[in-house]
């Protein structure tokens, strides 16, 4: 009884699995589905993936298919004495099965090296240089060429190739400030307290690691506008998981508005209002210490400070903290009354902020537009 009752509940186990397996793949509003390219580069990777993943499969049924062939035809049968004959030093089937192997490494080595060289190519003609620095645990994205500091919302225009400089940044070592730009080749001043991200936004580009002390490179472009998603796809401490970002793309004429927008000074509140008394909360509180706002002025000095996200145009982007928080007021109360509460690790400590403190900095940073 027992004998026959062992398949039978191995077989529901391995039913079971196949339909968890089955089940995971069915995600709905799949965002970040590297199997839908968004633009050239991620489509020169699932160009090779696909045929690639074919042939996969195809050694795959050969392989385990001849397996289970030989298995059953040479197991051991009642009454059967003799051994099979042996292929022990078999010349002719030894070279055939190194061959063939040799010969499809080679078939899938040459597409697969001509990619790695097509991606990581410096693209010529119009392209868009952006800095990408992570932080533990946000992205800041800062456009060289442009004078625009963001932060976990990466804002791109269609049909032209993003030259990404990415880097790591911790919050400064010792008394060295935090980086606000990736350095130059081989040079190696960003290495403190940072750590290893990686920078993956499956439907535009492949991953590329975000190294303290180096700078690496990543080329990215999306074909058509929308919003994708990304993620952080490197352990890099307690928030790995809350460090996310969205790559905004728009049409050249969206993203030019969407420039001219950010290099506009945040607006001063008018005297007397809430918001005013959250820009005094700001200045003469602990938010200086880490956030830029380009705009106000502290003893006639600009407040650029890095370390934290650049604030100077918050509420134009859809999140915020990693992108792991809609932009609302009721989440960045929130977030100002306990930022380590709501995400595991954060730099930004609970400033044990009364009521009255974090209303009136949110009335702030919700005029910073
Ligand atoms: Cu940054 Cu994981």
């Amino acid at each position: 009884m027992t004998v026959r009752r062992l398949p039978r509940t191995l077989l529901g186990a391995v039913a079971l699995i196949a339909l968890v397996v089955l089940a995971a793949a069915c995600a709905p509003n799949a965002t970040q589905d590297t199997l839908k390219p968004a633009g050239p580069y991620a489509q020169k990777i699932d160009n090779l993936f696909r045929p690639v993943f074919w042939i996969a499969v195809a050694v795959f049924v050969v392989v385990e298919g001849l397996l289970l062939y030989l298995v059953v035809r040479y197991r051991h049968r009642k009454g059967r004495r003799e051994i099979p004959p042996q292929v022990h030093g078999n010349q002719r089937l030894e070279i055939a099965w190194t061959i063939v192997p040799a010969i499809i490494l080679v078939g899938v080595a040459i597409p697969t090296i001509s990619t790695i060289y097509a991606l990581a190519a410096k693209p010529s003609g119009q392209v868009l240089e952006v800095n990408v620095i992570g932080h533990q645990w946000w992205w800041e994205f800062a456009y060289p060429g442009l004078d625009v500091t963001t932060a976990n919302v990466l804002h791109i225009p269609v049909g032209e190739p993003v030259y990404a400089s990415l880097c790591s940044a911790g919050l400064g070592y010792h008394d060295q400030v935090a980086p606000n730009a990736c350095q130059e080749e081989g040079g190696f001043g960003n290495v403190g307290d940072d750590v290893i991200h990686s920078f993956w936004v499956p439907q535009l580009a492949g991953k590329q690691d975000v190294v303290p002390g180096r700078t690496n490179h990543l080329v990215l472009e999306a074909d058509r506008p929308g919003t994708y998603t990304g993620q952080c796809a490197e352990f890099c401490g307690l928030s790995h998981a809350y460090m996310r970002l969205q790559v905004v793309a728009q049409t050249p004429e969206d993203f030019d508005t969407w420039v001219r927008q950010q290099q506009a000074d945040a607006v001063t509140p008018p005297q007397g209002s809430l918001a005013a008394t959250g820009l005094n909360e700001f200045l003469n509180g602990a938010c200086i210490g880490c956030h830029a706002i380009q705009g106000p002025k502290v003893n006639d000095q600009p407040l650029t400070q890095p370390g934290g996200p650049n604030l100077t145009h918050l509420m134009s982007r859809d999140c915020f903290a990693g992108c792991i928080f809609t932009m609302n007021r009721a989440n960045l109360e929130r977030w100002l009354k306990d930022p380590p509460a709501v995400k595991p690790g954060s730099w930004m400590p609970d400033y044990g902020l009364s009521d009255e403190q974090v209303q009136a900095l949110v009335a702030y940073l919700m005029t910073l537009k």
